[in-house]
C-alpha cells in the first residue's frame, strides 16, 4: 500500500539490531521543517537521539515510551513559543511538524511512535531535565523511531456520523 496516511501504525516493537542512520535522521526533520506554521513561525527545535542509554533514559522518565527500549532512535520535538505569538499556534504548529516526520518516516519503510510529553506536567519536567532543556522552551513530544517487528492492525477508520455535508 503506497499512500502514507493508511500506511502509517504506531510501531511499539522494532528490530533492535537495525540502525536508523543520520541521513535518514535529517530526511525526517527536512520534512519535519516543512511543515506548514502560523505566519510561518516555525516555533520548533528536535534533538535527534541515537545513544542507546539515552533511549534506555527515555523508557525510565516517560511511562508510555517502553518502545524506546528497542527503538533504534528517537527525535524529541520541542517547542518553542514566539513571544510574538498571544495566540498560542505552538502545539498546531509542532503538531504538523511530528505528522510529517510520521509521514515520511513511513515512506523510507520506518515504524515511529509519538509518545505525548505536552501538556502533561510531570511529563515536561521529566524530558525538560534530561535533555536540559531551559525555559521558556517545551518538550513536545518524543518520537520513537526504528524498523518495526510487528504490523499492527489499522485503528483509524472513517466515520461518515462525524462529518456534516453542507451541500
Ligand atoms: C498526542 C498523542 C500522544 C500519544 N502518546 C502516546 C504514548 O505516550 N505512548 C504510546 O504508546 N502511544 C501514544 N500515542 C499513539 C496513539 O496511541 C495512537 O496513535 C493511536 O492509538 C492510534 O493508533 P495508530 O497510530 O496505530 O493509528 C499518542 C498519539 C498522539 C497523537
Amino acid at each position: 500500500m503506497n499512500v502514507l496516511f493508511e500506511k502509517r501504525r504506531s510501531i511499539r516493537k522494532y528490530q533492535s539490531d537495525k540502525p536508523v542512520t543520520k541521513e535518514q535522521l535529517n530526511r525526517l526533520l527536512e520534512a519535519a521543517m516543512l511543515a506548514p506554521s502560523a505566519c510561518n513561525s516555525r516555533p520548533w527545535e528536535f534533538i535527534a537521539v541515537t545513544r542507546r542509554e539515552t533511549l534506555d533514559e527515555i523508557v525510565r522518565v516517560h511511562p508510555y515510551a517502553m518502545m524506546c527500549q528497542t527503538a533504534a532512535a528517537a527525535i524529541i520535538v520541542v517547542a518553542v513559543p514566539q513571544t510574538g505569538d498571544p495566540v498560542g499556534y505552538f502545539p498546531q504548529d509542532c503538531g504538523a511538524a511530528t505528522q510529517n516526520i510520521l509521514l515520511e518516516a513511513a515512506s523510507m519503510g520506518l515504524g515511529t511512535c509519538w509518545c505525548g510529553v505536552y501538556p502533561r506536567e510531570q511529563r515536561i519536567i521529566s524530558i525538560r531535565q534530561l535533555f536540559n532543556i531551559p525555559e521558556p522552551k517545551i518538550p513536545f513530544n518524543v518520537i520513537a523511531i526504528g524498523t518495526p517487528d510487528e504490523a499492527p492492525e489499522r485503528r483509524g477508520f472513517f466515520e461518515e456520523s462525524k462529518v456534516s455535508y453542507i451541500e
